[in-house]
């Protein structure tokens, strides 16, 4: 038997003591001043278990992880229509980046670089009544927690030096791959990225990807299909130009955020969520990998 609070409690000292803990990312200014001794991780098993250790219940900033929510909103209101307007590749490079999107007339390699996010976001807009308050509102119930909200400073932050996503939005538009005004996508997507989660919130809203689509606690969200082609996309392009090493070390689908959060999952299983603010070089958490691949290592707990 298992002691999984034994083991993410190691998994924890270690992360502690850690020397090289990464560097914060600082192009989203409101970022830029959280401490990179910050950690947590968290468990939960689908029979309903969960186990935590350090700081499993602060809120930090979801960011690229929420593009995994606003992907499953999307599919839930288009379906397959989605595909029409990005691929499902991994792209081999950093999430920003622009070069291939032009080479590919303005169709992202996927959902979750930041150009096929942009078009989920520009989706989510065009099929929403209230776009800002009903993703939220799909997130709380995804979780069943009301208290889930965006962080307006971290928003507005990105909003005044995201130039990259401004440079993105306007190449999608210039290729008709946006139906709405590039000020206006942008307006949304960087809220959706502002989302605050706890690693014990994330453990919960994911836990209908490990239960083939449906929400533990009410509704039925996605079909199993659906559900099986988000861990699909999670596995191959998770981690931008690192998912190969994630699927490597780790071996679950997962997604990262640049606010140092990942959440990982094993279908019919279990999802697990870490945070550690301080980044490796390919923008993901540094530690929170680690700690995922010492779970995966001491538990043999992965899809393969
Ligand atoms: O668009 C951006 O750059 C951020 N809002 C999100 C990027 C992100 O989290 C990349 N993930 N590791």
């Amino acid at each position: 038997m298992l002691d999984f609070q034994a083991i993410l409690e190691s998994i924890q000292k270690n992360a502690t003591e850690a020397p090289d803990k990464g560097a914060v990312a600082t192009y989203i200014p409101e970022l830029a001043h959280i401490s990179k001794d910050n950690f947590g991780i968290h468990l939960r098993t689908s029979d309903g278990k969960s186990y935590g250790a350090g700081d499993f219940n602060k809120p930090f900033s979801i960011q690229s992880i929420s593009k995994v929510l606003a992907l499953s909103k999307a599919m839930s209101l288009i379906g397959e229509n989605i595909w029409k307007r990005m691929d499902v590749e991994p792209s081999g490079h950093p999430f920003n980046q622009l070069a291939l999107l032009e080479i590919e007339n303005g169709i992202p390699r996927n959902p979750f670089i930041n150009s096929g996010a942009i078009v989920i976001a520009d989706i989510l807009l065009s099929n929403l009544e209230n776009p800002k308050e009903d993703f939220l509102n799909y997130v709380r119930d995804l979780t069943n927690d009301q208290t889930i909200e965006y962080n307006q400073a971290v928003a507005d932050s990105e909003k005044r030096t995201g130039f990259k996503n401004y440079a993105a939005a306007n190449l999608l538009k210039s290729f008709k791959n946006l139906d709405n005004p590039v000020n206006d996508v942008l307006d949304f997507y960087f809220q959706q990225c502002s989302l605050e989660m706890t690693c014990s919130q994330l453990t919960k809203t994911f836990s209908f990807l490990a239960n083939k689509g449906t929400c533990m606690l009410d509704k039925v969200r996605l079909t199993e299909t659906q559900a099986k082609r988000i861990n699909a996309i999670m596995l191959t392009c998770g981690f931008y130009d690192e998912a190969g090493e994630f699927a490597f070390e780790v071996g679950l689908p997962g997604k990262s955020g640049v606010g140092g959060g990942i959440v990982a999952l094993l279908p019919d299983n279990f999802t697990i969520a870490t945070w550690s603010p301080g980044l490796n070089k390919k923008g993901n958490s540094k530690l929170g990998m680690l700690a995922l691949e010492a779970f995966t290592t001491k538990t043999k707990l992965s899809i393969f």
